[in-house]
């Protein structure tokens, strides 16, 4: 096909010899089918940012690296800059969660380069060596989706002991090929340790892929491994191979009433003090 404007960079560069087809558009990317010597890839071009929807949302950004402090106070600030800025850091996060993820073991594709807003990467495929097809797209007996429930959330422990969280892990961001689950599309992955709301998105992973295999295991939906992968995530006890039981140790001790009132009370008395010295400095 006639290659689009947005891949032209990469083929003047000799990343990329011929664009073969396009494989999908989605709410943030266009991807494609291309030629590289004599490999097939995949090249993910993603949008414009007025025409993203909601990861640029600020639970997703908080923790993220920026290269150096101008470039922060210029995201803050908005300006043209910043802006440019922060798009650079959208799209190298998810090839920088890809390399971080590929070289903890977790099934995702290969990433080669993220170049002029244009992911190039492994093109995962089916056992014809055609695109493999969405997890949503697969019929699963209730055996497979048994066995693709336990090794994606094998994959989401992997990803948490990287320090990632995928933050929009479902059924239409799951490949799957000749050996089974494939994780994409990682652009709003969140550090784990750096981000307020770690915990809550990767609960809310877990409970996404529960809640669709459940359709074809009903014994699914009631498991519960979200809050006891977090669990033993901050307790610093998840391993790449632990055993999840699917249950959580819920904690029957009443909740201390006096301390609670205690805290906020010490907090009140800190902040008169502070305004008191405030006002004796002016
Ligand atoms: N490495 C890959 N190998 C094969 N197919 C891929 C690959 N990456 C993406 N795709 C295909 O392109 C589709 C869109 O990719 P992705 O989910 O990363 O982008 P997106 O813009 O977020 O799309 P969506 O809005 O559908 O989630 C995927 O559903 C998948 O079918
Ligand atoms: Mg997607």
């Amino acid at each position: 096909m006639k290659p689009p404007k947005r891949l032209q960079p990469l083929i003047d560069e000799g990343m990329v010899d011929t664009v073969l087809r396009q494989l999908m558009s989605g709410k943030e990317a266009t991807v494609y089918v291309v030629r590289c010597g004599d490999e097939v890839r995949c090249a993910k071009v993603y949008k414009e940012a007025n025409q993203r929807s909601f990861h640029q949302a600020v639970s997703y950004q908080e923790g993220r690296r920026v290269k150096n402090s101008r470039q922060a106070r210029a995201m803050e600030k908005g300006s043209r800059y910043g802006r440019q800025m922060a798009e650079e850091a959208w799209q190298n996060a998810e090839v920088d969660a890809l390399y971080r993820l590929a070289a903890a073991g977790v099934r995702v594709p290969k990433p080669f380069i993220c170049f002029e807003g244009v992911l190039l990467m492994e093109l995962v495929t089916d056992a014809d060596g055609n695109a493999a097809p969405r997890l949503n797209d697969v019929e699963l007996t209730e055996a497979t989706a048994l066995d693709y429930h336990a090794q994606l959330l094998q994959q989401v422990v992997l990803m948490l002991c990287a320090g990632v969280v995928h933050g929009d892990l479902s059924e239409y961001n799951i490949l799957v090929d000749a050996a089974g689950p494939v994780i994409i599309d990682l652009p709003q992955a969140v550090d784990a340790a750096g981000n307020n709301n770690a915990g809550a998105m990767l609960e809310r992973d877990v409970d996404n892929l529960a809640t669709y295999f459940s359709r074809f295991a009903p014994q699914l939906a009631s498991s519960k491994c979200g809050k006891e992968i977090w669990g033993l995530y901050q307790a610093g006890l998840l391993k790449a191979d632990t055993v999840l039981t699917g249950r959580i140790k819920e904690n029957k001790r009443p909740a201390d009433v006096g301390a609670v009132m205690q805290a906020i009370h010490l907090a009140e008395k800190e902040e008169e003090e502070r305004r008191q010295r405030m006002q004796m400095a002016e």
